[in-house]
């Protein structure tokens, strides 16, 4: 699948995020963990999501979908999964992958965690190191999926330093935290996303935080909750990307995540000089909700904190566009661990960049863009989901038609794309390839 764009004069206007990612995979996992039911709305219906609900089902958890993004997930209590059939097959996504390393270390059966192509490349040893620590037996191949998870083992609590900011190895250690004797810290070397300790705390898990330390104590069990999941600020910053690149459009998003683990796009495009407001903010359950208004702006170049990575670690596909579109040379530090995302991020932005006749200069652990304009042409996006998006965006504001090929992608995080990117009035089509 391909989208062809032509450049296109945006109009603006008011258009809706689909549902959060990270909290869809935490809504369906602890809500499938609690005693009772859970009722969640504003739940994302991507792949991956998607991927994280038939594994679930496929070890006897009922979860009804009463539309698209309402679910109703009837908890099976901490000792209630069944074991599976078949290997669980989680698709494209890591954080299913790392989660259920951590939810299924603690089970009394053995599983087999397999994924798609770009999955298999992705490397586990970062959780199965320290879940081993706590008695887990996993095997990997070469430290890559698929995954073999031996059931039936004793666990016990761990002090754990992650060598890697990661939200990912956090909420893996904290799920086998539920199923192990003694209490389990993690220490993280940043602040990563904190979805699994506020969902936890709201479920009534016996979670504290202080500083970058968080702490599970071991006899904790979770209770069903009503989750309203905020729009996801990872998907809407392309929509917002857009309108900031635009000649003189606004738009507005309503109830937008702006979580503040999550928030350092919005830092990051206010540093150059994006004119973007948040308005309305109040709390959807324990997470910061807000309406976002942005309008076309002139951006600068600047050096980007690393201190924010953490915080917009999925938004540089983004911000490399808007690097691309800024006035001077923009340089991004610290961004090793995108080089092991869906696909090498700094390689595939910096391929596409080029392709499109802007200067970028690859480092190992980040890039310089220097700001210029998009020529016509053609760009792969290594099917990345968000390397799709990002050069979908900037081909609205190129001298002439731009092809994106292997898009299929997109709907792991964002169904819907290319209908919200129309209705701000982008030219953008998806093709099948013939
Ligand atoms: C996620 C954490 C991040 C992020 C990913 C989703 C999560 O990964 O890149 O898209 O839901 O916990 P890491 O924690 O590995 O950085």
């Amino acid at each position: 699948m391909r989208f062809e764009v032509n450049p296109s004069a945006l109009a603006g206007g008011s258009v809706r995020i689909p549902g959060d990612k990270s909290i869809s995979h935490r809504a369906l996992l602890f809500g499938a963990l609690a005693d009772g039911i859970s009722n969640v709305t504003g739940f994302l219906p991507g792949e991956d999501c998607l991927s994280t609900l038939a594994a679930l089902r496929a070890m006897g958890v009922n979860i009804e979908r009463v539309n698209d993004t309402a679910v109703v997930v009837h908890g099976v209590g901490l000792h209630g999964l069944e074991a599976p059939e078949k290997p669980l097959d989680l698709g494209n996504s890591g954080t299913a992958m790392r989660l259920f390393s951590g939810l299924l270390a603690g089970q009394s059966f053995s599983t087999e965690l397999i994924g798609d192509e770009s999955l298999s490349k992705r490397p586990m040893a970062r959780v199965i190191d320290p879940l081993q620590q706590m008695g887990a037996k996993i095997s990997s191949r070469e430290g890559c999926p698929p995954l073999h998870v031996t059931g039936g083992r004793d666990l016990h609590g761990i002090d754990y330093a992650l060598p890697v900011a990661s939200a990912q190895v956090k909420s893996a250690l904290l799920l086998a935290g539920l199923y192990a004797k003694g209490p389990t810290v993690v220490r993280e070397p940043a602040v990563t996303r904190d979805h699994s300790e506020r969902m936890f705390k709201a479920m009534g898990a016996r979670v504290t935080t202080e500083g970058g330390t968080i702490r599970l104590d071991s006899g904790t069990s979770l209770k069903g909750i009503q989750l309203k999941i905020p729009a996801d600020l990872s998907s809407a910053t392309f929509p917002l990307l857009a309108i900031l690149l635009s000649e003189n459009a606004s738009v507005e998003l309503t109830d937008v995540g702006i979580n503040p683990t999550r928030d350092g796009v919005l830092r990051i495009l206010r540093t150059m000089g994006a004119q973007i407001q948040m308005v309305d903010q109040r709390m959807h359950g324990a997470e910061p909700v807000a309406t976002l208004q942005a309008r076309a702006s002139h951006l600068q170049a600047i050096n980007v904190d690393p201190a924010l990575v953490p915080l917009a670690i999925d938004e540089f596909p983004a911000l490399f566009i808007a690097a691309a579109c800024a006035t001077g040379t923009t340089e991004f530090r610290g961004l090793a661990e995108l080089r092991v995302k869906e696909s090498d991020r700094i390689a595939a932005m910096a391929e596409g960049l080029q392709a499109l006749g802007i200067t970028v200069e690859e480092l190992p652990d980040g890039a310089r863009v220097t700001g210029g304009t998009f020529r016509p042409g053609t760009v792969d996006s290594h099917g990345d989901h968000r390397i799709a998006m990002a050069f979908a965006v900037a081909a609205t504001i190129a001298e002439g038609p731009v092809t994106i090929n292997n898009v299929a992608s997109v709907v792991t995080s964002f169904p819907g794309f290319e209908n919200c990117l129309r209705e701000l009035g982008a030219d953008i089509h998806c093709k099948h390839e013939v």
